[in-house]
């Protein structure tokens, strides 16, 4: 094992590396990641047995706690969540101060930051009572305040958690149960959605997770570090790309529905467009989540009967681009969040809020991350760099510029 403690300090050299490419920022127990076998596990589990075997709260504790719940445990963990379901009323004034057209993810990052407020003291990670009661407020309250931000650009009321029903049912009443009767439970959608819960739960540095570390090194709080974690999820090139798949889809067909010319722009480096949904930047065969979700997608599709334009023309790029030499010749494949955002949207989840579902199952992931980085006492994250600006300058006076 690596000694985190002989790798401090001063080493005279800087080493140039953007984007972290190959650079390790910790050492770590939670995630196994082999980008070229295509290999993720969790806490030494494979993601294909947790994906058909387990559930989300359940993987969430093994994430965070190092070993999968007994009975008894996941009951309590279940039972301790929604002890704290219940978000505080003055949360409600803040989210009427944003206007409806503001997106989910921000007001999520928002939200989670507000929560500091009310929960102003910071966790002794040392303390396995206080940080087991930190886990379970924080999977509680962001999973309500997750919703309530689509409840908001709805102008619908807010709900509250039903503590007759599970974490993922919840979800889903959470966001479409209105005044006007209770929410009709569909089970294949439910177990997708539980799956890509799982699917997305933890996945070693990449940019959210690092943020969260990052910001959390400085013991700066979980919520205070989770709501920097939502804001690096929200970009295009990591969490928004889930979004940004079904946007992609939507101007295709808009277009007249021709994916070659698509497929043309995204390999003419004078354009910068990109086909969203496709390449990682550790998969570089496949990425083994989005081989489970394929098959989970074709059950929802087939369980809704979905008739969709949009989806049609998801299933004509994915087989384009599989065929195409610049997307062999590289290694881009479809990536999760290519078959997630097909999977919402035949759930009748709208665009925006995909990136906000990705942050829910990814929340058990910073949790962990955030937990492991005080435990094992990393130091605040402080990169170097290497100068390139102008030498020693005389000061101009305004007058003479
Ligand atoms: N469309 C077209 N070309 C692409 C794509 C794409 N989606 N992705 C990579 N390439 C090309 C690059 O232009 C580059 O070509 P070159 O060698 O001729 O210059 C080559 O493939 C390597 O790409 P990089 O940008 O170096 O790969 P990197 O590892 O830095 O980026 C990333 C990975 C950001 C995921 C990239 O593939 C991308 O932008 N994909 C689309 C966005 C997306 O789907 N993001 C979700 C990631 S998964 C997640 O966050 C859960």
């Amino acid at each position: 094992a690596i000694d985190i403690n002989k790798l401090r300090g001063e080493t005279g050299a800087i080493t140039i590396d953007p984007g972290y490419k190959n650079s390790g920022s910790c050492t770590s127990n939670i995630t196994f990641l082999d980008g070229e076998q295509g290999i993720l596990r969790y806490r030494g589990y494979s993601i294909e047995d947790l994906a058909e075997k387990s559930n989300f709260l359940e993987v969430a504790y093994l994430l965070i706690f190092g070993e999968l719940p007994t009975a008894a445990q996941i009951e309590k963990f279940e039972k301790d969540i929604r002890k704290y379901t219940l978000v505080n009323e003055e949360m409600k004034n803040i989210i009427d101060g944003f206007p409806r057209t503001a997106h989910p993810m921000g007001v999520l990052a928002s939200l989670t930051s507000a929560l500091t407020a009310f929960n102003p003291k910071s966790v002794n990670v040392d303390n396995e009572k206080e940080m087991y009661e930190a886990v379970c407020k924080t999977m509680a309250k962001f999973l309500v305040i997750a919703t309530w931000t689509y409840r908001k650009n709805m102008g619908y009321p807010l709900n509250y958690y039903d503590n007759t029903k599970g974490y993922v049912e919840n979800f889903m009443r959470l966001m479409f149960e209105l005044p006007t009767g209770p929410y009709k439970m569909n089970p294949v959608v439910v177990n997708a959605l539980d799956k890509l819960f799982i699917l997305h739960a933890d996945h070693e540095q990449n940019c959210s997770t690092s943020t969260v570390r990052m910001v959390g090194s400085s013991h700066a709080g979980l919520f205070a570090s989770i709501s920097s974690g939502v804001s690096a999820l929200w970009g295009p090139l990591h969490g928004g790309a889930n979004q940004a798949v079904l946007e992609m889809l939507e101007a295709i067909q808009k277009d007249g529905g021709d994916v070659e010319k698509f497929l043309a722009k995204a390999k003419d480096k004078n354009d910068p467009f990109r086909l969203m949904g496709f390449g990682h930047r550790v998969y570089k065969n496949f990425d083994p989540r989005a081989r489970i979700i394929k098959k989970a997608a074709d059950e929802v599709l087939a369980d809704l009967g979905v008739d969709d334009p949009v989806l049609d023309i998801a299933k004509k790029l994915e087989k384009a681009a599989l065929e195409d030499e610049y997307f062999k010749s590289r290694n881009l494949y479809p990536n999760v969040d290519f078959y997630s955002g097909i999977i919402y949207r035949a759930m009748g989840i709208p665009t925006e809020m995909f990136t906000v579902l990705f942050a829910i199952g990814r929340l058990p992931g910073w949790i962990a991350q955030w937990k492991e980085m005080r435990v094992n006492k990393e130091p605040i994250g402080r990169p170097r760099q290497v100068y390139t600006g102008s030498p020693l300058r005389d000061f101009t006076d305004i007058n003479n510029r």
